[in-house]
């Protein structure tokens, strides 16, 4: 059967390679994202349906699943990045810019996902995954990045108790650091990138595609029995047992 795929946040990035690895499985896929000339251009490239969407907009999530027609089979809601990377606009007290910034990654890592989610959970059809993208900085969450990513995490075991019963897996992939992809805006420092890879078992960066397979694992037929889980991608630099 060929699949119906949303990837929210599909324009580029890991996003892009999870969108691009489902296409090529033959699976009918849809992307979305806020900036509508790289979505297009990239549905283009790779063959996707572009749908311009903020996940942190609840009329733009209504109106993306209102375009989505009445089924889907995969969700991965990939749409999110450190909202801290982004300049600080200094507005407001001190305490008011502490809060804005909280919000920001809340709402861009975790709400996203739960609207998403949200609005398109009745058309997923028995033997359907969702995968949410957490990330490494969730077991070290001293940040307002990772403790929303910590969130994604734990809604994430719960979800699965809830669409369990419908014939639909819920799990999280944690990547640690995934070369190649616009998550830094350039901030990263050749000292800090060194430091990331030393951190791995296996001495290299991630890749895309890393992320890209394991995504496409978790929604194969063989898959079927894992759910609830976080699935680390990080070449052993955060390990579980
Ligand atoms: N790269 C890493 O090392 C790493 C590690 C751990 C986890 N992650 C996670 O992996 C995911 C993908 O990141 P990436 O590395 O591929 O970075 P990226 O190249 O910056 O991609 C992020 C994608 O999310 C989209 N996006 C962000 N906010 C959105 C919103 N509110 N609504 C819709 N789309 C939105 C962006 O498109 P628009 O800007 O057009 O909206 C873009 O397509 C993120 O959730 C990130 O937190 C990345």
């Amino acid at each position: 059967m060929r699949r119906i795929v949303l990837v929210t946040g599909g324009g580029n990035g890991i996003g892009k390679a999870v969108a691009a690895r489902f296409r090529s499985g033959g699976d009918t896929v849809i992307i979305t994202g806020r900036d509508a000339d790289r979505l297009t251009n990239t549905a283009t490239e790779i063959g996707a349906r572009p749908v311009p969407c903020d996940a942190t907009d609840p009329q733009q999530v209504a109106q993306l699943a209102d375009d989505l027609g009445a089924d889907l089979d995969v969700l991965v809601n990939m749409a999110g990045g450190n909202t801290d990377l982004h300049q600080p606009d200094g507005k407001g007290t001190p305490l008011e810019q502490v809060l804005a910034a909280w919000r920001a990654n809340l709402d861009g890592n975790l709400l996203s996902a739960v609207l998403t989610t949200t609005a398109v959970l009745d058309k997923l059809r028995p033997g359907g995954s969702i995968i949410n993208i957490g990330s490494i900085g969730a077991e070290y969450a001293s940040t307002s990045y990772g403790a929303a990513k910590a969130a994604l995490a734990a809604w994430t075991a719960g979800l699965s108790s809830t669409v369990g019963t419908k014939d639909v897996t819920a799990n999280l992939i944690a990547p640690g650091y995934i070369a190649g992809t616009g998550f830094f805006h350039g901030q990263l420092s050749e000292q800090r990138r060194t430091a990331l890879i030393n951190a791995t078992h296996n001495k290299r960066v991630g890749q895309p595609s890393d992320i890209a397979e394991t995504t496409y694992f978790l929604a194969s037929a063989g898959a079927r029995h894992i759910t609830g889980q976080t699935m680390h991608v990080n070449g052993g630099a955060h390990t579980t047992r």
